[in-house]
């Protein structure tokens, strides 16, 4: 058995002697104050400071120096270290600092500069304004119905009392689709809207309906072969002609301001019965209140503009769809949505509002 090797000196020991442990130490400093950024420090952390480094393989060295060597070796080895990693720690500082005043000056945005970003576009006025709409009678309890563009024959005209050889089905000139078997059409007005609400409800109703409908007519000024209604349906107990009056009253005054009332003129529609054209009192002469009618280009001397139709529900359109006309009585009214936006807005040509152009939407604002 060997005794304690007390013969051992630590300057035989390669590693530890002092030149040596001064000449890793160097070799660290040089490579830290050469790292040029934080990866080059990284790679000279890992060569110097790291578990397989010079320094610390020396370290590992000391345990197993005899007791009396371990002070000298490790005080040594242990400021060589301490030194190194207090160099780290001030490269790391000042790299740091480089590095963030760089990033400032690298990532700079010209805050000032044309971009290539398209201007935001808009909801269109129409569809702004049918929501508004929609809104003035949920105000009142109503709720919002809605149906299908490409509709049933039988909806679109015999469930409302235009039976194939009525007279007025052709007071709309409607586009069929094909086959004609399927018996489809393209909705010519909202009003087919009122037959599905009574199929599948049960009155009391009071159901509002904007919507899209087509008629084969051709572009210009006032026509446009699809274009926007708003129906508007109510059927309970003791219903009569004063109601709807009173619903249009308001509903024109919600549109066109205070004191913007209605009038009837009879009229004739197959679905009501009695029936009648809705005119709005002229907004810019306000018949007589603002100025002389007869100056005003809007009305053009009337003083009224004509604004939908109106009626109380025919009772024969009750019956075709399931509701008593003994116990139950309504009204029903239809409105141009487009009308309506080009009274309240002075649009000159309804072309301008379905061309596409968002210069048009633009100008009406965002509203959301
Ligand atoms: N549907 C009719 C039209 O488009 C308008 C209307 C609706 C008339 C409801 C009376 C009742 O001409």
């Amino acid at each position: 058995m060997s005794g304690p090797n007390t013969e051992y000196d630590p300057v035989e020991v390669t590693p530890l002697r002092a030149d040596e442990v001064e000449a890793m130490r160097d070799a660290a400093l040089a490579a830290i104050a050469a790292a040029a950024d934080l990866e080059e420090l990284k790679q000279a952390r890992l060569d110097h400071a790291g578990d397989r480094s010079p320094l610390a393989l020396a370290n590992r060295e000391i345990g197993a120096l005899p007791p009396q060597a371990r002070k000298e070796a490790g005080a040594r080895v242990g400021q060589a270290r301490g030194a190194v990693n207090k160099a780290l720690g001030e490269r790391t500082g000042v790299l740091e600092a480089e590095h963030e005043e760089r990033m400032l000056v690298e990532e700079t945005v010209d805050v000032t500069l044309p971009t290539s970003r398209r201007a935001p576009g808009t909801r269109h006025p129409i569809t702004t304004l049918s929501e508004r709409i929609a809104d003035v009678f949920v105000a009142m309890g109503w709720e919002v119905a809605e149906g299908p563009q490409v509709e049933a024959e039988w909806l679109n005209f015999d469930a409302l009392n235009l039976g194939a050889d009525h007279p007025a089905r052709t007071m709309q000139d409607t586009f069929w689709l094909e086959p004609a078997v399927a018996a489809l059409v393209l909705r010519t007005h909202t009003s087919p809207v009122q037959a599905r609400t009574m199929l599948t409800r049960t009155p009391p109703i009071y159901v509002v309906c904007p919507g899209r409908v087509y008629r084969t007519d051709e572009i210009d000024a006032t026509h446009s072969p699809v274009f926007h209604q708003v129906e508007g349906l109510v059927i309970d107990k003791g219903i009569t002609m004063a109601h709807l009056k009173g619903s249009l009253d308001h509903f024109a005054a919600a549109m066109f301001g205070e004191g913007i009332s209605t009038r009837f003129r009879p009229s004739y529609f197959p679905f009501t019965e009695p029936s009648a054209e809705v005119d709005l009192v002229c907004f810019v002469c306000r018949n007589g209140d603002a100025s002389d009618p007869a100056d005003c280009r809007t009305c053009r001397g009337e003083g009224w503009i004509e604004w939908g139709g109106c009626g109380v529900v025919n009772p024969r359109v009750l019956v075709a769809c399931g509701v008593d006309p003994d116990v139950y009585t309504g009204f029903a009214f239809g409105m141009g949505i487009d009308r309506t936006l080009m009274f309240r807005h002075n649009v000159e040509d309804l072309r301008d509002v379905f061309e596409g152009d968002v210069r048009f939407a633009a100008a009406f604002g965002v509203e959301i």
